[in-house]
């Protein structure tokens, strides 16, 4: 990745990198050419900084990326992970299966049957360990890769229903595990819906559309088919489609209209849709997608339920590139005090572009003369790293 510095000067002896672009007098003649290694300009011509400064040039920009190789990131990444808590893979991968199994019942049967029950339970395990460690919903590109796109779509969307219920009730655990549970099973309806109408890469026809949308309603039916009576699970189902400005659907409503429960489901939705890799489309960081949906809140989402979005998620999640306000760069490894604005980051670069003692980490909740100037983007978490202007 690019670390770009504008650098004075008289500090060039301090840094290692590049020259970004020419640097010409005024006169016309080259004085620093683009790519040349700082250090071996100022050991190969001993005036260059008096030069520079005879002609009005006081600073120059540096590329110092070249300390900071994606290879480097790996690494870090990988010293990292164990104070990254994962959801437990057996417990990620038997609730994906468990949901596998009630929409086959429901294609096979038209009920849920025992799996309905099975299924809560699980909704009650997952409730606990996301109480116990919320970094957990951070990390669940992991069970991605290997399993069906709805399946895991609707494991993330219930470990973040709950997440958020327990964000805005606090202390009340069965709120937080109905919403898990309403979360496994908000888009039970598209068993209802055909293969290649769900699985289709690209644009929906009209006609095609509106078949997609049945599932909300479909899957209501479904759920009250085979005994599920608890509202809130059964609104979560019908209406996570509603939007604020009552453009959603099935019902139109809008605002205070849609129950809460559908609220919160409806930006767990998005913001799962929107970090998910579809083959049609690259995922966005959590960091996008909580910026993403925060532009829209006015339109599309209930604002309470965006802000708990936001805190749970956080500006920095783990994995994130920052540059700190001394000019050190690193990376996000988790927040103590649950402050994710003031993370903890292991620098891997100085504030003079020099690599960081191995294991430097700066704990931004307890320097608080620190704080993070920007977030470089997301190298190493399957988005394309794309170059920032500096
Ligand atoms: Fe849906």
């Amino acid at each position: 990745m690019r670390v770009l510095k504008e650098v004075d000067v008289d500090e060039l002896h301090l840094f290692r990198g590049r020259v970004v672009e020419d640097v010409v007098s005024s006169g016309g003649s080259l004085l620093l050419p683009k790519g040349s290694e700082i250090h071996a300009v100022l050991e190969s011509v001993p005036g260059i900084t008096r030069t520079l400064k005879r002609w009005g040039i006081y600073s120059v920009v540096l590329d110092i990326s070249f300390n900071l190789s994606e290879e480097d990131f790996n690494k870090i990444i990988e010293n990292i992970e164990p104070k990254v808590r994962v959801l437990e893979a057996a417990l990620a991968h038997k609730t994906i299966a468990q949901v596998d199994e009630v929409y086959r019942r429901i294609s096979e049967n038209g009920s849920l049957g025992e799996g309905a029950y099975m299924l809560a339970k699980q909704a009650a395990l997952l409730t606990e360990e996301v109480s116990r460690a919320p970094q957990i919903i951070l990390c669940l590109g992991r069970v991605r890769e290997s399993d069906e796109y709805t399946f895991v779509h609707s494991l993330n969307v219930g470990l973040l229903c709950g997440y958020l219920a327990g964000r805005l009730k606090p202390g009340d655990r069965e709120f937080a595990a109905a919403m898990t549970y309403g979360g496994l099973l908000h888009d039970l309806g598209k068993a209802k819906v055909p293969q290649e109408v769900l699985n289709k890469p690209g644009r929906l026809s009209e006609d095609e559309y509106e078949i997609m949308k049945s599932h909300s309603v479909h899957g209501d039916e479904l759920a009250r088919t085979s005994g599920i009576t608890d509202v809130r699970v059964l609104s979560v189902i019908r209406n996570h489609h509603e939007r604020w400005n009552g453009r959603g659907y099935p019902d139109g409503f809008q605002r205070d209209e849609i129950p809460l429960f559908a609220r919160i489901a409806a930006v767990a939705d998005v913001f799962d849709a929107l970090t998910a890799k579809r083959v049609y489309k690259d995922p966005l960081s959590s960091r996008e997608a909580v910026s993403m949906i925060m532009e829209s809140s006015e339109a599309d989402f209930d604002r309470t339920v965006v802000r708990a979005l936001l805190l749970s998620v956080g500006l920095y999640p783990p994995g994130t590139m920052v540059e700190l306000s001394d000019f050190s760069v690193g990376v996000v490894i988790g927040a103590r005090n649950a402050d994710l604005f003031r993370p903890q980051v292991h620098i891997s670069v100085d504030g003079k572009g020099r690599r960081a003692p191995e294991g430097t980490i700066v704990d931004l909740g307890a320097q608080q003369e620190l704080f993070v100037r920007r977030a470089l983007d997301d190298v190493g978490k399957g988005v394309a790293y794309k170059e920032k202007a500096v």
